[in-house]
């Protein structure tokens, strides 16, 4: 017997050929670049944060404290202090960490820090709560695209604030699933072989689930996570949702994934609700991971399948500083093409395990995604069978181009406040440094052939 975790055999011209037709076609449907002024501020204001390497750390370092922040003159007190220690200090530095030194300062530092940062924020943040999101989350569902609600909060540090996340996590699941009842029909974002795809889908993270997760002690932190997440699938079964497992840093990875897998196998669990994790294909040891999943997945032959969501992954300078620090391995590709060729080794393991697992492909790249269409046509898959995600605010154009297209794209969409979602707005900044925007490369005049070459 073949095992169900083998690369399939492709004819690899037929292949580049079909990825060829596919990005041409798909960079065709693109709308036109944005001629909003405020747009290209962001990007300056985005460029400048991701080439500085000093600030790059100083912010880094910042986010790790955000989590602790109990007010904006806590917030003002840390960013002043990290900026404090930048070798060169420019003018509107110098006036930030001056005005920091006094209580009514700090306030107004962290007022207009956190202004700033607002503006940027409603590129990636669709609403401060389930509510006021569910407006943009029905328009994208009628231009024809999914979502996933991301509730910003990660890192808790207390039981109250772990306590707190899951019940915004409930009560996001049952006004989203309420409203998404009255949705008008969408064919290809609602069904596929393996059966009804759920309209509301909540993307959640562990450790916003407890405070308990330490590496050198996973047990605690499982079970005191457990509490929270056990009922979460109960509730997103009685509503018919979906719940995706977020995959955050290294650290965290084996007991996650191994909390998900306990939880799945339970009897409770064995026909819903509708679940998914995340693979994430910077870590060199993403293809064992995946030899877990998916002999767990064809194990089990849970009902609906898990969905495995495939990602480069956004804790890159986590994860590098981290190890440094450590005097550890680097535990992520420092190239980017070792990591795209990865993606794409990782894409058609995935694509050929089904259906013991579902498929979502997360890229902004137009070469990655235009390789899972090609593979999955080539492999005798639908398009509806392949799902395709992107990032609110930065994969707008590529979702744009993709539900033009009718394919089966979903965007991951977070919902809250500043203070809780600046870790999230510093790892997208970060990101911007490895930038995949097809529009971005356009606009500096790389030519299509190059973007779609096999990296
Ligand atoms: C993040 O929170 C999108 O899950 C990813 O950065």
């Amino acid at each position: 017997m073949t095992s169900p975790d083998a690369l399939p055999e492709l004819d690899e011209d037929a292949v580049e050929a079909e990825i060829r037709k596919i990005g041409v076609d798909l960079a065709a449907a693109f709308p036109a670049p944005s001629r909003n002024p405020l747009r290209a501020l962001d990007a300056r204001a985005m460029e400048l944060a991701s080439s500085d390497r000093e600030l790059r750390a100083a912010l880094f370092r910042f986010v790790d404290v955000v989590p602790a922040c109990r007010s904006l003159d806590d917030l003002a007190r840390h960013l002043a202090g990290f900026l404090g220690e930048l070798p060169e200090v420019t003018a509107p530095v110098a006036a930030a960490m001056r005005i920091s030194h006094t209580k009514p300062g700090r306030a107004a530092l962290g007022a207009a820090a956190a202004s700033g940062v607002r503006h940027m924020a409603h590129r990636f943040i669709v609403g401060e709560n389930p509510a006021a999101a569910l407006g943009v989350l029905a328009q994208l569902w009628r231009r024809g695209v999914a979502s996933s609600v991301d509730l910003l909060g990660e890192a808790t540090v207390t039981q109250a604030e772990a306590d707190r996340y899951a019940g915004r996590c409930t009560e996001a699941l049952e006004q989203l699933a309420t409203a998404a009842r009255a949705w008008p029909s969408r064919p290809v974002l609602e069904a596929d072989a393996s059966g009804p795809l759920p309209r509301a889908n909540v993307s959640v993270k562990v450790s916003a689930l407890t405070p308990l997760l330490r590496p050198d002690a996973p047990e605690l932190g499982q079970r005191d996570a457990e509490a929270r997440l056990a009922p979460l699938l109960r509730h997103a079964r009685a509503h018919g949702a979906h719940i995706h497992i977020d995959m955050e840093s290294l650290d965290s990875r084996e007991a996650v994934l191994e909390l998900v897998l306990k939880l799945l196998s339970a009897e409770e669990f064995s026909d819903g609700p509708s679940v998914g994790l995340v693979l994430q294909a910077y870590l060199r040891d993403s293809p064992d991971q995946l030899t877990q999943v998916l002999s767990w997945a064809t194990e089990s032959r849970r009902t609906p399948p898990l969905q495995v969501r495939l990602v480069k992954g956004a804790y890159w300078d986590h994860e590098l500083v981290q190890s440094r620090q450590h005097g550890w391995p680097v535990p992520v590709f420092e190239d980017k093409p070792d990591c795209d060729r990865n993606f794409e080794a990782l894409t058609r393991r995935l694509l050929a395990a089904r259906p013991a697992v579902r498929v979502a492909i997360a890229s902004h790249n137009l070469r990655s995604v235009s390789h899972a269409i090609a593979v999955n046509r080539l492999l005798g898959g639908e398009d509806r069978e392949l799902e395709l995600q992107v990032l609110r605010g930065l994969g707008d154009e590529l979702q744009d181009a993709l539900a033009a297209r009718r394919f089966r794209v979903r965007t991951y969409c977070p919902v809250g406040d500043l203070v809780a979602g600046m870790a999230y707005l510093v790892r997208r900044l970060l990101e911007n440094t490895s930038n995949e925007s097809f529009l971005h490369e356009q606009a500096i005049g790389t030519p299509l052939e190059q973007l779609l070459r096999a990296p």
